[in-house]
């Protein structure tokens, strides 16, 4: 028996879903007795918390696994763990390819590590990716911010769309209870978080698997009403929520984010093309039209509001027109900001299989096209800061500045100011804008608000 301490390292790729998730395993490491290591090379026990959205998400896991697996030869306690998309979607067939591993453990199985890791020091190989029931979290994330934090609403997705492998490798919906969420959030509070960010794949989605139903037919729980239920949470000043989808985002949602002063005025609503046919084809469900009047209706509400989105250009068969229509509905819109990407055919998905797929010279001239507009047009929406007094909770210092701190306006702008991170941080400081860049902004600080928590 060693009398040192054991340390663990995780690298998370892929999306927020896939961060709260190595949080928590991490929470269930420290409680393990295992300690931090930034170095994965110092680390005893190596997990990789994957994603598979497109190939090259993937491809890069394989190049850090091999390094690891040859570090294994020389070390043989060396525990290697693959967790998340891309763990789910090859499952035994990543035993094969990488021999070395120790466990395989898909993203509704990352509540059971502890279980999971005992059947390892046992002397097994193990794989977990039958699709199971997620259990509450009854374990301390260790959380990477001491001002936000991630709180899981819905796991998994409904949805088929055409070109997704999330549904195969995130499962069916499952909500967690409105009173779990406020009990979390309520801890968060206490412990001096600031802001909350409400998560799941389609978090409008909310509350569909849950029993009960309203006498107008409607289900009892919502987004909506989850909003109501949990915004008088104390300590807890802002509430985000992502990811939106079209289809389920509906005018009363829209006036509970108008009316609740706590919920922030940004929304992360995904439109993937700007063309009907192809949006047909996607499976999305909605029309640019019906898209449109979704932004329209939120800026009637709340005609400051920040709109971000996800957009996939080379869609199989999309035609030159086709995408100028998502360029067109993306200068019509003056999206603050657009996480563009080429489309990557995915294993087990139906559009992965069409023989109308485009050369990836079109794909990629179309992705930076649709770049050089995005960043055209953040930088305009951005000058709408220049000068205003706009509200940060400051999170960080900056990294490239140990002058300044840095946090986010309500709207979600990163922004910059003078100021002592031991001092400002988790206060929400009124800051006057005079600077301004495409996705960020810089300015000074007019006024500190001092937050009362109860
Ligand atoms: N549930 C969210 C998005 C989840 S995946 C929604 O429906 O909007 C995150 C983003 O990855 C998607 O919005 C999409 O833009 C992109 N994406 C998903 N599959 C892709 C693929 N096969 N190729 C390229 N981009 C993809
Ligand atoms: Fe994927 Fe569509 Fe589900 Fe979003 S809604 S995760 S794009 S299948
Ligand atoms: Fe990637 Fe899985 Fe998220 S595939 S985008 S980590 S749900």
């Amino acid at each position: 028996m060693t009398t040192s301490r054991r340390h663990y390292h995780i690298t998370t790729f892929g999306c927020q879903m896939n961060k709260a998730d190595s949080e928590r395993m991490a929470g269930i490491l420290e409680d393990m007795g295992f300690e931090w290591s930034e170095d994965p090379n110092q680390a005893d026990v190596i997990l990789y918390n994957t994603c598979t959205i497109r190939d090259n998400a993937e491809q890069k896991v394989y190049s850090y696994l091999g390094r690891q697996a040859k570090r294994k030869h020389e070390q043989p306690d060396l525990t290697l763990i693959v967790a998340g998309c891309v763990a789910q979607q090859e499952g035994e067939a990543l035993l094969r390819r990488v021999p070395e591993l120790d466990l395989v453990m898909g993203p509704q199985h990352a509540n059971r590590l502890k279980d999971l890791l005992q059947q390892v020091f046992d002397g097994n190989q193990v794989v977990a990716t039958e699709p199971i029931h997620i259990i509450e979290d009854i374990t301390k994330p260790r959380r990477d911010s001491e001002v936000t934090a991630w709180v899981n609403v819905i796991y998994g997705c409904n949805e088929r769309c055409t070109y997704c492998v999330v549904p195969n490798v995130r499962g069916v919906e499952q909500s967690r209870t409105p009173e779990a969420i406020r009990a979390e959030m309520e801890e968060l509070g206490r412990q001096g978080y600031k802001e909350v960010t409400l998560l799941g794949q389609n978090i409008d989605a909310y509350g569909r698997d849950l029993p009960g139903v309203t006498p107008e037919g409607r289900h009892q729980h919502t987004l909506t009403d989850l909003l109501y239920y949990v915004h008088d949470v104390p300590g807890v000043e802002r509430i985000r929520f992502a990811t939106s989808h079209p289809r389920y985002f509906t005018e009363r949602l829209i006036r509970a984010c108008a009316e609740l002063p706590k919920v922030c005025e940004h929304f992360h609503i995904p439109f993937q093309s700007g063309d009907n046919e192809v949006l047909k084809r996607m499976a999305r469900g909605y029309t640019h039209e019906k898209y449109r009047r979704i932004i329209k209706t939120i800026r009637e509400y709340m005609p400051d509001a920040a709109i971000s989105a996800d957009a996939i250009v080379g869609f199989p068969g999309e035609t030159e027109e086709q995408f100028e229509n998502t360029l067109k509905l993306v200068e019509d819109i003056g999206f603050d900001q657009l996480n563009t990407a080429a489309y990557s055919p995915r294993p087990g998905t139906p559009a992965a299989v069409w023989d109308n797929q485009l050369s990836e010279e079109v794909k990629s001239d179309r992705l930076q096209r649709l770049n050089h507009l995005v960043a055209t047009i953040a930088a305009e929406r951005s000058q709408r800061y220049m000068g205003r007094t706009e509200e940060v909770l400051v999170e960080d210092q900056n990294p490239k500045d140990k002058t300044q701190v840095m946090g986010r306006t309500r709207t979600n702008r990163l922004t910059f100011f003078t100021g002592d991170i031991n001092e400002l941080k988790g206060k929400l400081v009124k800051v006057r804008i005079s600077e301004v860049r495409a996705f960020s902004l810089t300015g000074e600080p007019v006024e500190v608000r001092e937050v009362v928590s109860v």
